[in-house]
C-alpha cells in the first residue's frame, strides 16, 4: 500500500533526531539541559485546573457548537477588544484545537492547488508544511531580525503574484528569533499588502511575551487591514496550557464561517472541558501573567549576556517570546576528532553529545548556521547550560 502524494510531501521533523538523541542520552543517565522546549516550564495555574475539574463534575462533557461555546466566544470578543483594540462580533470568532489547527484550517479555506503563500524566513516549522498540505506553494522572503523584525518592502512586493498569492503569514512575537515587529514596521507591510486580496494570517500566540517593544496586532492598523487579517491566538503559551489544545481566531466572517464548516467535518468542537479551562484563563486579569513575564525577562537578559561572552557567537536581540536565535556560522566547517561540523544539525548534535545541551538546529526554521535556544527553563539550568556550551565551543576552536 502506498501513502498519498500529499502525505509523502510532508517532511519529518528535523528536530526529531535531536530529540531522540536527547532522550537516549537521558536514559543512559546523562544530565541533559533542555533548551529545545517550545512551551513554558511552569504548570497550568490551579484556578484553570479547578475550572476543568468543575466542568467534568458538572457533566459539561458533550459536544459544544463546532466553533466554540457561546460564553467562550463572548470572552474572546472581550479579550480582543481590551488587549488588542479589535472589535469583532461573535460570528467573526472561531475556537479550535490549538492555534496550529486554526492556521491549518485558514490555509485550507483560502488556498487552491498551485496558489502561493508568503512566508518570511526564518519561520515556525509548521507553516511551510501546512501550506503544502493545502496544495499551495510557500514563497519565501527574508526576515531581518538582529534587533527588531523587518521585512523589505520591495522584496515583499516582488513576492506578491496577484493571481496566485492567497496569504502571508506574519508572526509577532516571533518563533524562532524572539523578534517583535514595531508598529512602524507593520505599517510598512500593510501599505504593500493593502491593494491586494490577500489574507494576512497574523500569528500572535506569544503576544504577552514582550519585554521592550509593545505588541501590536496587525489588524488594529485600520479597517481595510482588519478586513484582510485573521488574528490568531491561543492559551497554550500565555497560561502554560499547551496540552489543553485551545486556539482561537478573529477575522472576516466569510473566512471564519468557512473554517467552522471545515472543522465540523474534521475534529468538530475543541474539548468541552478545555473550553471551560480556557474561559477561566482568559477571564483572569493580566496581573498574574505579569509576574511570569518578569521572570522570563530576567532569564532573557542572563541568556543574552551569557551567549555574548562566548567567542564566535553572534547574538541577536530577543525582544519577545522565549527564544533567542544566535548565529553560530563561525563554527561551521570545523573538523574535530569525531567528524566535521557541516551544518546546524551537526552543531546541535555536537552540543548534545559534548555538553549535554539540547537546542534546535536553525535549518528546522529554514535558516542555516543558527540554533534556537529556548529560555523556558530554570535560571539554574540556563547558567549551567551556558557554561557547558561555552566550554564545548572553546574545545571545538582549540
Ligand atoms: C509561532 C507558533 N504558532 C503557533 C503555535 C501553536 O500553538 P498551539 O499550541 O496553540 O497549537 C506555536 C507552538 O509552538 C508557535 O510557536
Amino acid at each position: 500500500m502506498q501513502i498519498s502524494k500529499r502525505a509523502a510531501s510532508v517532511s519529518s521533523s528535523l528536530t526529531l533526531s535531536i530529540n531522540a538523541k536527547a532522550k537516549k542520552l537521558k536514559k543512559e543517565g546523562r544530565r541533559i539541559i533542555n533548551f529545545s522546549a517550545g512551551e513554558p516550564d511552569f504548570e497550568t495555574p490551579e484556578f484553570v485546573k479547578r475550572a476543568a475539574i468543575k466542568a467534568i463534575e458538572e457533566n459539561f462533557t458533550r459536544y459544544t457548537p463546532v466553533g466554540g461555546t457561546e460564553e467562550l466566544i463572548q470572552t474572546i470578543v472581550e479579550k480582543f477588544k481590551q488587549d488588542n483594540g479589535l472589535h469583532y462580533t461573535p460570528s467573526q470568532i472561531v475556537v479550535g484545537n490549538g492555534a496550529k489547527q486554526i492556521i491549518y484550517n485558514a490555509l485550507q479555506v483560502v488556498c487552491n492547488p498551485g496558489d502561493e503563500v508568503i512566508i518570511p524566513i526564518p519561520y515556525w516549522v509548521s507553516y511551510p508544511e501546512q501550506v503544502r498540505l493545502a496544495g499551495a506553494v510557500p514563497v519565501y522572503i527574508s526576515l531581518e531580525f538582529e534587533k527588531e523584525l523587518k521585512i523589505d518592502q520591495e522584496e515583499l512586493k516582488r513576492a506578491i503574484h496577484p493571481e496566485k498569492t492567497k496569504a502571508i503569514i506574519l508572526n509577532t512575537p516571533h518563533n524562532p528569533t524572539g523578534g517583535v515587529f514595531t508598529r512602524g514596521e507593520l505599517e510598512k507591510i500593510a501599505r504593500v499588502i493593502e491593494p491586494y486580496p490577500i489574507l494576512v494570517i497574523s500569528d500572535e500566540i506569544y503576544e504577552k511575551f514582550v519585554y521592550e517593544t509593545p505588541h501590536v496586532s496587525f489588524a488594529s492598523l485600520g479597517d481595510t487591514i482588519k478586513g484582510k487579517t485573521l488574528t490568531v491566538n491561543g492559551v497554550s503559551k500565555t497560561y502554560s496550557m499547551t496540552g489543553w489544545r485551545i486556539g482561537y481566531a478573529g477575522g472576516p466572517e466569510k473566512i471564519i464561517q468557512a473554517m467552522i464548516r471545515l472543522q465540523s467535518h474534521s475534529t468538530s468542537c475543541a474539548s468541552s472541558i478545555s473550553q471551560k479551562a480556557a474561559l477561566a484563563a482568559l477571564d483572569e486579569s493580566n496581573e498574574k501573567i505579569k509576574r511570569l513575564i518578569k521572570e522570563f525577562d530576567h532569564r532573557r537578559k542572563i541568556i543574552k549576556d551569557g551567549l555574548k561572552k562566548i567567542k564566535g557567537v553572534k547574538v541577536n536581540k530577543p525582544q519577545g517570546a522565549f527564544y533567542i536565535f544566535p548565529d553560530f556560522t563561525n563554527f561551521l566547517g570545523i573538523v574535530y576528532d569525531k567528524g566535521q561540523i557541516r551544518n546546524s544539525i551537526d552543531l546541535a548534535s555536537y552540543l548534545l553529545e559534548e555538553a549535554g545541551v539540547a537546542t534546535v538546529p536553525g535549518s528546522a526554521f529554514g535558516l542555516e548556521g543558527h540554533l534556537r535556544i529556548s529560555y523556558a527553563v530554570s535560571l539554574g539550568d540556563i547558567k549551567e547550560g551556558l557554561k557547558k556550551i561555552r566550554s564545548a565551543l572553546d574545545k571545538l576552536r582549540s
